[in-house]
């Protein structure tokens, strides 16, 4: 008899800021970055088999379903690190954009170690997937907490706020992907380093507080991902007039790109920026913040 089927759900994140502070030893950027889960999810159901083997199945085209999706990647490397015998199924059903800056395929990881150590009893908990999250990449470990955090080192070392933030969301997606390590590289061929900026540091102490808090926070890899994708710049230049317009508390690109999101304080003004963009041709999403507990009960939902 097989196992039966496990559903659960794996949420999209959006980065409020995003600071580059230099270039590691390993290659990899020194960030500070202000992590948000976004209600976005993809639905994932997995299975436990006997075979030893681990496979995936997935509705969206550009979602490898060889070892170098990283749901595989980290179902694999937990069943050898707890020496199990057992393999996987996974089916995953795609609505986070993919390669668009939310963190799809880091959330699909991390569900699969947090599912895989929750049915298979391995008792190890956010704290000990950690190391293989990180291994994963840089924006796994985020996945096993989510909500509101701050992310330094590569990103992957994550400390979940006092303050979780509760807002409405509109994203834009521009249906045009974008590879993070292209961005970085082209942030890399600057001649001038931005200075250090404190604003994420200030943001998460409270000491800027209100509109001055939101609007000193920025996202460093905005202007590289647009170089990357210059088709992008006259869209972004749009959407940014728009969510401006409808009073977005807060706007940027996310991650490496390309999703732009507006934040709003009511729903009412989501509703009207979300009209508004899809009346320019955009695909816009309305969607909502995560708290660290809304995000811990609502993966397990599914
Ligand atoms: O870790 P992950 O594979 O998600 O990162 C994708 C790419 O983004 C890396 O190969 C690297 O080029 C770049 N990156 C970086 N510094 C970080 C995170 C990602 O340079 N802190």
């Amino acid at each position: 008899m097989k196992a039966p089927w496990r559903r659960v759900r794996s949420f999209a994140k959006i980065n409020l800021a995003l600071e580059v502070l230099g270039v590691r030893q390993d290659g990899y950027h020194e960030l500070r970055t202000l992590f948000q889960s976004i209600d976005l999810h993809d639905d994932l159901a997995l299975r436990v088999t006997r075979t030893g083997r681990v496979k995936v199945r997935c509705d969206h085209p550009l979602v490898p379903t060889d070892e170098t999706n990283l749901a595989v990647r980290a179902a694999r490397d937990l069943l050898e690190f707890a020496r199990r015998p057992e393999g996987l199924e996974i089916d995953i059903q795609k609505r986070i954009p993919v390669a668009g800056g939310l963190g799809g395929g880091s959330s699909n990881a991390a569900t699969v170690l947090m599912t895989l150590d929750r049915v298979l009893k391995l008792g190890l908990g956010s704290l000990g997937l950690q190391a293989l999250a990180r291994r994963l990449g840089a924006d796994v470990p985020y996945f096993l907490h989510g909500g509101t955090a701050l992310g330094l080192a590569r990103g992957d070392e994550v400390y979940p706020l006092a303050r979780q933030l509760r807002a409405h969301v509109v994203l834009v997606d521009p249906k045009r992907p974008v590879k993070t390590a292209a961005v970085f590289r082209r942030l890399d061929a600057r001649l001038t380093p931005r200075e250090n900026s404190r604003s994420i540091f200030y943001f998460v102490s409270s000491d800027l507080e209100g509109e001055a808090g939101w609007r000193s926070l920025t996202n460093d890899l905005e202007q590289a991902a647009l170089e990357e994708a210059p088709d992008l710049e006259a869209a972004v230049s749009r959407i940014r007039g728009v969510l401006s317009e409808a009073g977005a508390r807060h706007m940027a690109l996310s991650g490496s790109g390309s999703t732009y999101f507006g934040l709003f304080s009511e729903s009412r003004r989501a509703q009207k920026a979300a009209a508004a963009l899809r009346a320019h041709g955009f695909r816009a999403l309305r969607c909502r913040t995560l708290t660290l507990d809304q995000y811990r009960r609502g993966v397990q939902r599914g």
